[in-house]
């Protein structure tokens, strides 16, 4: 999509088109021009590619040995361009994977940003960014026998390397080793993209590739509720959800499966806030505009008591502090948002003489997650909310204007279509 184009906005329940007037540069623009920052020459032929294309409705793929477009990290400072880039050639153990649809990750955000995580954090430059995926595999390895041509794969973007510590004792998504799709290895906003066999997680066909694209998230919100076995029951529970992102929006929906009984949740968004209304939360408070009074509703509407479990999915300190605050003795935190900053607890108080139980989340188990959305994703009404948090649907070309948007918070989740 180019400047002054049509495109469409989704609000869960109907698609309204709107006009862009500024974002990505045309096709024909520099940065698309085919600048070949990281062509050495041509890709290796691949004998054994599938024939294309696979579903009829996209494409067919490039000849082999072909460049292929993909948004690259070409510098340690913000921003990103669409480039030309080698078709990628899968190793024995791995799946080369068409992009079918991709979606945008706060992570991505700041990536793009390039804030202080993202310098620490990003060593590899260029890069192709994006981790969230739905696409079909277009070429196996030779290793490879869990996977054929043609299956539909979204990816686990924790890459782990199977024989350290965490990873011999069944904890492979914090390998000590984890590199992470989009921020230490190539990553998915490209046409085509390579992942281990690993961490290609097959999808019923049938299944939407941008709802496909959002499981990633979804797994860590399904993680954060259910952080280890035997606590998938949430009969009868009380649930706060701190900050509702596309991360806590899918946590309130999931609650709700699990059989919670009542789910508050915490936003300063109106946007958003709206949406976790939509999603099941029977209360949104807003602690910027309500102060100490969200403490006392939490407590009044649980009859002086606190709410069982929370999961903190805002990265603010607040909220952190509102968690503990808000939970019975006895109850579980989870922690998944992510600070920039130290942040403050007074223990005795938060947890120890409430006897709290804390776990931190990061990614999601490997692969017990999976199999849990899997099972979720058998629920209608779940898929149907995770459309409703699709605020819009764009093109890659116009990751600019995604960027834009969740910057300025006008947007939940991104879905991006192939379109180069
Ligand atoms: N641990 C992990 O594996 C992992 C994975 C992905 C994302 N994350 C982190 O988890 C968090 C959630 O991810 P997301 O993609 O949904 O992010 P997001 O940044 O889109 O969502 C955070 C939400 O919190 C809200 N918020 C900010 N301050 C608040 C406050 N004081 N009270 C209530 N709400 C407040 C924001 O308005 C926003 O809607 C982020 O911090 C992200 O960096 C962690
Ligand atoms: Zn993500
Ligand atoms: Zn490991």
């Amino acid at each position: 999509m180019g400047t002054g184009e049509k495109g469409t906005l989704y609000n869960g329940s109907s698609e309204i088109e709107f006009f862009l007037d500024s974002g990505a540069p045309d096709r024909a623009s520099p940065t698309h021009a085919g600048l070949n920052a990281r062509v050495e020459g041509p890709a290796a032929p691949r004998p054994g590619r599938a024939p294309q294309p696979l579903s009829p409705e996209f494409p067919p793929a490039p000849a082999q040995g072909a460049c292929v477009q993909a948004v690259v990290k070409t510098t340690r400072g913000p921003g990103a361009e669409v480039r030309t880039v080698p078709d990628p050639v899968p190793k024995d153990d791995e799946v080369l994977v068409a992009v079918r649809a991709s979606s945008v990750c706060g992570t991505d955000v700041h990536l793009w940003q390039w804030n202080e995580w993202a310098a620490s954090r990003m060593k590899t430059i260029p890069l192709v960014l994006g981790h969230e995926l739905s696409g079909e595999v277009v070429q196996v390895g030779k290793r490879v026998s869990s996977l054929a041509v043609g299956d539909h794969v979204s990816a686990e973007t924790h890459i782990a390397d199977g024989t350290c510590y965490q990873c011999r004792n069944g904890k492979m998504h914090i390998c000590q080793n984890v590199q992470v799709l989009g921020v230490d290895r190539d990553g998915v906003f490209a046409e085509y993209t390579v992942l281990p066999a690993m961490n290609a997680w097959k999808n019923d066909p049938s299944l939407d590739h941008s709802i496909a694209s959002i499981q990633e998230p979804l797994g860590n919100a399904v993680h954060s509720l259910v952080p280890e076995e035997g606590l998938a029951d949430l009969t009868g529970a009380n649930v706060l959800v701190t900050g509702c992102g596309p991360i806590g929006l899918l946590a309130i929906t999931v609650a709700r499966l699990l059989g919670a009984h009542a789910v508050y949740a915490t936003e300063v968004n109106p946007l958003r806030a709206g949406l976790a209304k939509q999603m099941g939360a029977d209360r949104v408070l807003n602690p910027v505009a309500e102060g100490p009074e969200v403490l006392r509703t939490l407590l009044s509407e649980t009859g002086g008591n606190g709410v069982d479990v929370a999961v903190e999915m805002s990265g603010h300190p607040a909220s952190l502090q509102l968690a503990f605050d808000a939970l019975t003795s006895g109850g579980r935190v989870s922690l998944l948002g992510l600070y920039d900053r130290e942040a403050a607890l007074h223990f005795d108080e938060a947890i120890i003489t409430k006897g709290a139980r804390v776990y931190g989340i990061f990614g999601r188990r490997m692969f017990t997650t999976w199999f849990q959305v899997k099972a979720l994703l058998a629920r209608p009404e779940l898929k149907e909310k995770m459309a409703a948090i699709i605020t819009h649907r764009l093109p890659i070309r116009d990751l600019p204007k995604a960027m834009e948007l969740l910057q300025s918070m006008q947007a939940s989740k991104i879905s991006l279509e192939p379109k180069w």
